[in-house]
């Protein structure tokens, strides 16, 4: 058995350590201007000029089936689709607005064929719920906000009320949680104490907890699904912290407690989250494939994101990234799921990241940087039974101490050297594991 413990959580997180990698949907019909989800206050867009999104959003190759299975394909556990954003536009039939999916020339409820198609490939499903809304009337404008340049902006909010706003939110989510099934995991998303340019927007404040009341729209969602899994972005911590485009040195831990953290990194193939067409910073084969193991290598979770494009389909550029995960999932995945941290008496040789499976069975050497002629682990004399490379069951040779047509002095002054002998081209895999079966 492992010997990490991580702190408590409210929600069940049980499935959610052994999946290990899901995908994040990003869509909306930022996906239609195609330059960041962000667009609508990053260009301070009207209500009346984004409205033309709304009136021609139709994702006409929209097919739930073929994201559920792009998503299976690549060896992902489980999605995360935003249900809304931060324009507020909803892709569900909500009571509560006529901003949603259902008006727009589309016309249908894409939550609803969502959850139906990846609960069919034996996926999880998750929704994410925007704190953050430029649409709704009672949202107070902030320095986020694409209104807060207007003159009338301060003069606008004095008649805005957030407390209509938080009610809002509890009835959008009380439908989200009833209307769709088993939803396994609720992220909010954000929350922000202080204007982010108080020296330009000194008459604006921040997001708080309070302006949301997370802790009833937290307590609401635990209500009426007792094991969810929520992230920590109301500003209530509860299962999960979310480490965004950064990937940690090492396991996330409670600021105060020292706690080691349930956690999931999310990262973008482009940078971007909604679809944007010209961005040119995708992300290689190799390092996408690096993230996850780096992520597994200090006990956190990997949720990768997509952006379908407007009319519904993950381009060719994803499709090709969702390959290289699938292409390496499928011979590697043992490495991934039920594996955390290696237990401390195993130290990563240079270029590699470990993982160990939760029973503590098998050690997961995994070769980023490949190396010549071995790999050598300290403190390992006495503990290998026997390893092989992951990918195709093939024998990896090893030897404790110095093998015997080894040419060099390397290493001799480690303690409890093993020798894993490599093959001098790398095999045909974007990171080579070998797969370590201890004593
Ligand atoms: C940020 C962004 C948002 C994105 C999210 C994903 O908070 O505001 O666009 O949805 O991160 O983690």
């Amino acid at each position: 058995m492992s010997s990490y413990i991580t702190k408590k959580t409210p929600g069940d997180t049980s499935w959610f350590v052994q999946d290990r990698f899901g995908m994040f949907i990003h869509f909306g019909l930022y996906a239609m201007p195609a330059r960041n989800e962000w667009i609508m206050t990053w260009e301070k867009m009207s209500q009346e000029h984004y409205q033309r999104y709304f009136d021609n959003f139709n994702p006409d190759l929209f097919d739930a089936k073929q994201w559920a299975k792009a998503a299976k394909d690549a060896g992902m556990k489980y999605a995360v689709l935003t249900a809304k954003h931060h324009d507020g536009f909803c892709l569900y039939d909500s009571k509560y607005t006529d901003f949603k999916i259902t008006n727009t020339p589309f016309g249908r409820d894409l939550v609803k064929e969502y959850v139906e198609a990846f609960r069919a490939e034996g996926l999880k499903v998750g929704l994410y719920y925007s704190l953050l809304d430029w649409h709704h009337p009672d949202f107070v404008i902030d320095d986020r906000h694409p209104m807060r340049d207007l003159p009338e902006a301060v003069e606008m909010n004095k008649s805005r009320d957030m407390k209509k706003y938080a009610q809002y939110m509890r009835d959008q989510v009380s439908e989200l949680l009833t209307n769709y099934g088993d939803i396994s995991i609720l992220w909010f998303d954000f929350t922000y104490n202080t204007v982010a340019d108080p020296v330009k927007y000194p008459y604006f404040a921040g997001k708080t907890k309070n302006d949301w009341e997370s802790e009833k729209l937290i307590e609401l969602a635990r209500t009426l699904r007792p094991g969810i899994i929520i992230d920590n972005r109301s500003g209530i911590e509860q299962d999960l912290a979310t480490p965004e485009q950064n990937q940690p040195e090492q396991w996330p831990r409670h600021k105060q407690t020292g706690e080691l953290l349930v956690w999931e990194a999310c990262q973008t193939f482009s940078g971007s989250w909604g679809y944007f067409r010209d961005e040119m910073s995708w992300k290689s084969p190799k390092m996408l494939v690096e993230m996850l193991c780096k992520t597994v290598s200090i006990g956190g979770n990997l949720l990768m994101n997509v952006g379908p494009c407007a009319r519904g389909y993950l381009d060719k550029r994803a499709v090709s990234a969702l390959g290289a995960f699938g292409e390496w999932m499928k011979y590697n995945s043992r490495s991934i799921y039920g594996c955390t941290m290696a237990e401390p008496e195993f130290k990563a040789p240079t270029g590699t990241v470990l993982t160990q499976s939760e029973d503590g069975k098998r050690l997961y050497i995994h070769l980023l940087s490949y190396p010549f002629y071995s790999c050598v682990m300290a403190n390992m004399a006495g503990k290998v039974k026997y390893a092989q490379f992951l990918h195709d069951g093939s024998e990896v040779l090893f030897s404790e101490g110095k093998p015997a047509d080894m040419i060099g002095d390397h290493y001799l002054d480690m303690e409890g050297p093993v020798y894993f002998r490599l093959p001098t081209v790398q095999p045909d895999s974007l990171v080579p594991v070998i797969e370590v079966f201890l004593k």
